[in-house]
């Protein structure tokens, strides 16, 4: 495996714009990960020292800003069904100056597309003041949160170059359940190369249906000036980055919601065609989300749905293929990428280069 990246990586090629491109190497940056954390035995495998350090910990602690804190969210849920150890999730410019309590042996996991956020670089500072251990796990070798961290781990994504960002977020969820599965001793109960494989392939599958998610959006969001993701537990987390793809780029503002919070205040803000579009993942929840979906309805809300194969029902907008549920939001994700995109490309925006963003935020 070559690490390196070639100067093709730069080049948008034939397409408008970069997060496009960086949407569509999903796939493959899914199999180059699979294929960069495999030994020769075929196992999964990250240095020894990394997985000592992490085995004596007491609890784990994410640390991270946009949309890599939102990967975080779904870190904490394989770490915590995979392995048992207890995962708290920080947003990066809160922990730097209100710390919580962190257990008796903390281990800090530093996520970031970059390794340059100021945010971040902070909280790591005060972490290695403390003399805790800490992982980088980054798309860029050699950056600051990677020399000032313990251990790295890479993305191997090549360059993000849109400022929202996509390809950086499936490959942060996949380092680490590849992590999660290592720590496990590769013995939760599924082979989770074969599962991310298929992963790669549901992805191919979903992009292949670009002009069905086109029609989707220029039919239902062309003209709104709000909208809503609901969903629960992983369908949640999945929402919380969906919404903060579509408002960035596109300047709709868009509010994720955990489907159970909204009859305790945000069903208020539904209105006669406001859209809530409801991510449906979870065997356990979903048949409670789609009681929530009825409940939005019956406000007048536009209410859609994207559903995996084993849980849809007629009328849902969108099925994405099934997979493993742990691992849902690799999926799920990339329709929500796709709104985004096309919502911003409809309204004659500049999808790669919002306003008032930057890729990399080295103020704190
Ligand atoms: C900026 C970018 C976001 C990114 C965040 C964290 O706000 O616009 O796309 O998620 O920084 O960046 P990092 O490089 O630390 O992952």
């Amino acid at each position: 495996f070559k690490a390196e990246i070639d100067a093709n990586d730069l080049d948008k090629g034939a397409y408008p714009y970069y997060m496009i491109k960086e949407i569509d190497e999903q796939p493959a940056v899914i199999r180059r990960l699979i294929q960069t954390y495999k030994n020769d035995q075929g196992q999964f495998e990250v240095p020894a020292d990394l997985i000592t350090a992490m085995q004596q910990a007491s609890n784990l602690h994410i640390v991270a800003c946009g949309t890599s804190a939102h990967a975080g969210w779904v870190g904490k849920t394989l770490f915590e069904s995979m392995v048992g150890i207890p995962t708290m999730v920080h947003t990066a410019s809160e922990f730097a100056y209100h710390q919580p309590l962190l257990g008796d042996k903390p281990f800090f996991i530093f996520l970031t597309q970059s390794g340059e956020t100021a945010d971040s670089r902070q909280a790591l500072v005060k972490v290695n003041e403390k003399g805790y251990p800490s992982l980088t796990i980054t798309n860029v070798k050699g950056s600051t949160l990677s020399r000032e961290a313990g251990y790295t781990l890479l993305l191997h994504a090549g360059p993000e170059i849109a400022v929202a960002s996509t390809k950086a977020y499936t490959a942060q969820i996949t380092v680490m359940a590849i992590l999660a599965d290592v720590l496990s001793n590769h013995d939760y109960g599924f082979d989770m190369g074969h599962e991310l494989s298929i992963i790669a392939t549901a992805m191919e599958s979903i992009l292949s249906e670009k002009d069905t998610i086109k029609a989707w959006v220029d039919a239902n969001l062309m003209a709104t000036r709000n909208a809503f993701y609901i969903g629960r537990h992983l369908d949640y987390y999945v929402s919380m980055e969906a919404a903060l793809k579509l408002k960035e780029i596109s300047y709709v503002q868009t509010e994720a919601f955990a489907s159970g919070e909204l009859k305790h205040g945000t069903i208020a803000l539904v209105e006669s065609g406001t859209p809530v579009i409801a991510v449906v993942s979870d065997p356990t929840t979903a048949s409670h989300t789609r009681g929530n979906v009825e409940e939005v309805k019956a406000r007048g809300a536009n209410a859609m749905v994207i559903a995996t194969q084993d849980l849809a029902k007629e009328g849902d907008q969108f099925v994405v293929p099934s997979i493993q549920a742990e691992l849902s939001p690799l999926a799920t994700v990339v329709v929500t990428q796709l709104i985004a995109y096309y919502t911003a490309l409809g309204r004659g925006l500049d999808v790669d280069k919002p306003r008032n963003l930057a890729k990399s935020v080295t103020v704190e």
